[in-house]
């Protein structure tokens, strides 16, 4: 195919709009996978995954679609659906020209979809807003197509209404794919540039790299190597995705397939990594970013635990583990997530794929201290340090400025909810940023919040008190100066090292009188008193007996 002929796009869409099924749609009516009930979303492939409804790890295909008597290549490059993956998302993207932009007729814009038509939008592409579930008896396509010209800025009549469910229009979102995105722009001629934009592992195979082709060609026996490993490997094979993995001759500049190269785990494939040919450097494809965990919590070992978590971590390179132990809990491993879900969803593969039990202790986020003692500052080689422990934080007399995580968050909602949003978010310490009628009857809201405010209960919380309405989304925003403390909880005068928490000072008091409480029902009665306190530092903010 040459390249005028290839289109490499994605579907981007919020939670259970609809992603799944007009892929498979288009995968039907190309041919690529047979018509049958069995082959429902043939591109969600883990078991946690067809449980919860939701994309974990991205899946691609390659479709072959006759347009008025020409041949074209049309590479469907697949995306995770939720906040967590933002990174992947956008990774995923820069392997497109363009993306489809499906948004739920009778729900309308949610928070994600917001998020994710800037990452689009960001990254240059040409963007195809598809209104999808037009069969719906509530459907409102008119409303929805208001709202995308009203914050995005695209035509109403650019936009094409379907019903994914029922195949209505799938042809007419071929032609707008083919029509609306561009060819991708590289030539054959120079020298190799690969992107990988997913991995994963194969018991027999290794590691299995998605890569997208920005320039030269690549075959087997070519000596390559990774820019940001600078291992050296020889290419196995290489093929494209229907959406099994199919082995071609070679992939040329401007398609999408996957690569074989003796790699044995997922950290010498990365995630926006670039793959150049033995002795002839290129310039690596800029945004290039290590998976960074956002969310620890401890796990504790059982039975076969250790070589499950080692296998699982061979699929996903953004889980961090380390060995840990505790007092009460024994031996186990503190591991980064890059959120809730992630988190969630990991636990959930252990248990299912893995058959293991697990204990996860509440998660924490990554503090951070500027350090002013020297003696420290030399101990530690650096003078700011990351704290996930309680246990290492530094005391207030030896830190110039305690920092912690943020993230931008956006919120959907239906006006009549807006007070207890805003209460809610003052609550968990969010500053507002902005707030913009979306249409009659629906605002969108955004707020900066510090992590560690919603990691635990702020969705369900957001979701409870909107019956279900609002939708709620969340990006990396770096970390602010803030008041932060080591709270500690003493049983009879002794400190327990695993209810020691860093939180900020705000709610020292509330947080120890709560913890407390519940720690004076949990702790079995006993014959004679125990005192239970929380302390910051010496001074007793809160007392059980
Ligand atoms: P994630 O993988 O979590 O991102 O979800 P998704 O966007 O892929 O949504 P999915 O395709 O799984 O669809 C969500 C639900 O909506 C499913 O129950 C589908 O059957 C249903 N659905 C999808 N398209 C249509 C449609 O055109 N009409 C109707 N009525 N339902 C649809």
């Amino acid at each position: 195919y040459p390249v005028e002929r290839i289109r490499n796009f994605s579907i981007i869409a919020h939670v259970d709009h609809g992603k799944s099924t007009l892929a498979d749609r288009l995968l039907e009516i190309t041919g690529t996978i047979a018509k049958t009930d069995r082959n429902k979303q043939v591109l969600d492939k883990l078991q946690v995954e067809r449980e919860r409804g939701i994309t974990v790890k991205a899946q691609s295909a390659s479709l072959f679609y006759d347009h008025k008597g020409v041949n074209y290549l049309l590479n469907l490059i697949d995306t995770p659906g939720h906040v967590d993956f933002n990174y992947e998302v956008s990774r995923s993207l820069s392997a497109c020209q363009g993306v489809l932009l499906v948004v739920d007729a009778n729900e309308g814009i949610q928070a994600q979809t917001v998020a994710n038509f800037y990452l689009a939008f960001e990254a240059q592409l040409a963007i195809i807003p598809v209104i999808n579930k037009i069969d719906l008896k509530n459907a409102d396509p008119e409303r929805v197509e208001k709202q995308i010209e009203k914050l995005f800025d695209i035509p109403v009549n650019e936009c094409v209404r379907i019903s994914a469910k029922q195949g209505t229009n799938i042809e007419k979102v071929l032609e707008k794919v083919i029509e609306k995105i561009p060819p991708p722009q590289f030539n054959t001629t120079d020298p190799l540039k690969a992107l990988v934009f997913d991995s994963t592992f194969d018991h027999y195979r290794g590691v299995i790299a998605n890569i997208a082709i920005f320039g030269g060609e690549i075959q087997k026996g070519h000596k390559i190597v990774s820019a940001h490993t600078n291992k050296r490997y020889e290419v196995n094979e290489v093929g494209i995705l229907t959406p099994d993995e199919q082995p071609t001759h070679k992939l040329y500049a401007g398609q999408v397939g996957y690569l074989i190269a003796g790699m044995k785990e997922v950290t010498e494939a990365q995630i926006g990594d670039t793959l150049f040919m033995y002795k002839q450097p290129v310039e690596p494809l800029p945004g290039f970013k290590s998976a960074k965990p956002m969310v620890f919590a401890d796990q504790t070992e059982y039975n076969n635990l250790k070589s499950a978590l080692e296998r699982l971590t061979l699929n996903d390179s953004s889980v961090t583990v380390h060995r840990d132990s505790s007092l009460a809990l024994g031996a186990g491993w503190r591991l980064g997530f890059l959120g809730l879900l992630h988190m969630e969803v990991f636990n959930q593969r252990l248990e299912q794929e893995y058959n293991t039990s697990v204990i996860l202790t509440a998660p924490t986020v990554p503090y951070k201290a500027v350090l002013s003692s020297a003696k420290l500052i030399k101990e530690y080689g650096n003078s700011e340090i990351t704290i996930i422990n309680p246990a290492q934080f530094p005391d207030k007399h030896s830190v110039s400025e305690y920092l912690e995580p943020t993230v931008l968050g956006t919120i959907v909602t239906p006006q009549e909810y807006i007070g207890k949003i805003i209460v809610l978010c003052q609550d968990r310490r969010a500053v507002q940023k902005e707030m913009l009628y979306i249409d009659e009857h629906r605002v969108m809201l955004k707020y900066l919040f510090p992590l560690n405010e919603i990691v635990v209960d702020f969705y369900d919380a957001l979701k409870s008190l909107s019956s279900g309405y609002a939708s709620f989304d969340y990006e990396d925003a770096g970390y602010q100066a803030a008041d932060l403390i080591k709270m500690d909880i003493l049983i009879n005068g002794n400190p327990v090292e695993e209810l020691a928490t860093i939180i900020h000072s705000d709610k020292a008091y509330a947080t120890g009188k709560f913890l407390c409480e519940r720690l004076k029902d949990a702790i079995p009665r006993q014959l004679f008193e125990i005192a239970i306190q929380a302390a910051i530092g010496k001074k007793i903010i809160a007392r059980e007996t």
